[in-house]
This record gives structure tokens, C-alpha cells and sequence, in this order.
């Protein structure tokens, strides 16, 4: 299983499908060199996702390709299927889950600028826009937030407070929140603290559908693991790397290792 993201995001997605499959094997690529895709263009996303699969399939043998970022499943996912030929699972915004759990028929949905601005996001939008508000926010600082903490940096209040800004000058609050990145699963308990003052919060980051439909693949279909150890592939060498292993221990990584997505 390939599984790949900008960042940490999709640690937090590979945390559920390891829980459910805990015997499965993995490569993940964290593209730090790319980061954050929020803010590039749909052109410079697909061929970069692209590049991502093609680079891994010379080197390993791909059984299934996990794309845990929202920002390149709702631009590329659907060109990535007509390229390549096995399996690929994207992570997409659902308000169809929002909708069922929201009480006060107020759905928030927070993602990138990318996945807000496109065609797939705005479809939804358009398709669910009758029945209840929904209230969005794009921001590509949200995710960078995330890859801070969790390199042991306090989260900022104030800047939490600014990014919220357009839902905390509502009289109410959205009751459901869809987390349409994969990195604000990592934020979730500061997104609560800023917003919770008035009432509980649902939080919709749709990672469950995500691991069922990669445990069908295994378990139902008996999709063959292909990979017998986990490595972890970066594509830019930092400093800030090195406040990540310790975050990363839980994944049991054989290999750590950089890769030259160029
Ligand atoms: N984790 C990503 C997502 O789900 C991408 C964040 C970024 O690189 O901007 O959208």
C-alpha cells in the first residue's frame, strides 16, 4: 500500500487503516518538498501526484495507493484512475455525513483553498446547498499550524481565533464540522477549545470510509500485500525532519529515507 500526503496529514489517516488492518505493510511519502498543495495550482497538483505514483512504481511493487490529502483526491483522483491500473482511495469532504448528525442545520466545512476552489468541492456545495447552511472556510494556514504541533510547537490562540474569525462572529455556531484536510484531524481538540464555548461540536474528517474501504480491499476482495516492510519517504531534506521522529515511532518504520521527486 502506497499512501502519500504533503505532510502529516495523512499520519492521521494511516493511524485508522493501521487500527483496523494492523498487519498491513506501507510506504508513505510525506512531500514536504511540495507542501502545502493548498495554495498550487490543479495543473501542478495532478502532475505532481502523478510523478508520486509513477517514481514509487519503479522502485516498489504497488498493490493500492492511498491518496490521504483532500486537496489532491477532490482535484486529481479522478485523472489518477484513468492513468493507472491499480486501486486508488481518495479522502473527500462529506456532507452527506454532515447532514445526517447536524441538529441546528448549521454544517461547517474547512479545507484548503485548493479543494474549496475545486470542481468536485464545488459540486457538492452546489448539489447540498438547499436544505441546510453551509458555512465555509478556505485557508491554507491551517495545515501548517498542524505540522507545528506536532513538531512540538504551541499552537497560537490568536492565530486560531483569525481563521475561525468568519464562524466565530456567527450568532450560531455550525454543530457539525466537516475537516476537509487531513491535517486538522491533528487540530481537533484546539479547533474545539476555540469553538466550543457555546456548544458540543461533531467533527466529519471521513477517514473511517477511507480504512473500510481499504480493509474491503484486503479482507473481502483478498488483495495481496505486495511490500513486507514499512518505509517512510520524504522528498526534501530539512532540519524540521528531525522533530518529526519521535511522532513517528508508532508507525514502525523500517526505512527512513529521502526520495527525489525530480
Ligand atoms: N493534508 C492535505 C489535505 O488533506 C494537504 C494540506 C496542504 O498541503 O495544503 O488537503
Amino acid at each position: 500500500m502506497l499512501i502519500f500526503d504533503s505532510g502529516v496529514g495523512g499520519l492521521s489517516v494511516l493511524k485508522t487503516i493501521k487500527r483496523i488492518l494492523p498487519k498491513i505493510h506501507y510506504i508513505y511519502i510525506l512531500d514536504n518538498e511540495a507542501f502545502p498543495y493548498g495554495n498550487k495550482t490543479e495543473i501542478f497538483i495532478i502532475k505532481r501526484s502523478i510523478k508520486i505514483i509513477n517514481t514509487i512504481k519503479k522502485i516498489y511493487p504497488i498493490s493500492i495507493v492511498v491518496i490521504a490529502c483532500n486537496t489532491v483526491s477532490t482535484v486529481a483522483l479522478s485523472v489518477l484512475r484513468n492513468i493507472f491500473n491499480f486501486p486508488i482511495i481518495g479522502i473527500f469532504p462529506s456532507i452527506k455525513s454532515a447532514k445526517k448528525i447536524t441538529k441546528n442545520k448549521i454544517i461547517g466545512l474547512i479545507a484548503t483553498k485548493a479543494t474549496i476552489n475545486s470542481f468536485y468541492t464545488k459540486k457538492i456545495i452546489c448539489k447540498n446547498s438547499s436544505s441546510n447552511t453551509l458555512k465555509i472556510i478556505g485557508t491554507n494556514k491551517l495545515a501548517l499550524i498542524a505540522e507545528k504541533k506536532i513538531r512540538g510547537y504551541s499552537v497560537s490562540r490568536i492565530q486560531l481565533k483569525n481563521i475561525f474569525k468568519p464562524w466565530i462572529k456567527l450568532p450560531i455556531y455550525p454543530d457539525t464540522i466537516i475537516l476537509g484536510c487531513t491535517h486538522f484531524s491533528l487540530l481537533e481538540e484546539e479547533i474545539k477549545n476555540i469553538l466550543c464555548i457555546r456548544s458540543p461540536i461533531n467533527f466529519i474528517d471521513s477517514i473511517e470510509i477511507v480504512a473500510s474501504q481499504i480493509e474491503n480491499y484486503f479482507n473481502q476482495l483478498k488483495m495481496e500485500q505486495k511490500i513486507k516492510k514499512n518505509i517512510f519517504l520524504y522528498s526534501k531534506k530539512s532540519d524540521s525532519l528531525k522533530s518529526l521522529l519521535f511522532f513517528l515511532k508508532e508507525y514502525k518504520f523500517k526505512i527512513i529515507k529521502h526520495i527525489n521527486l525530480y
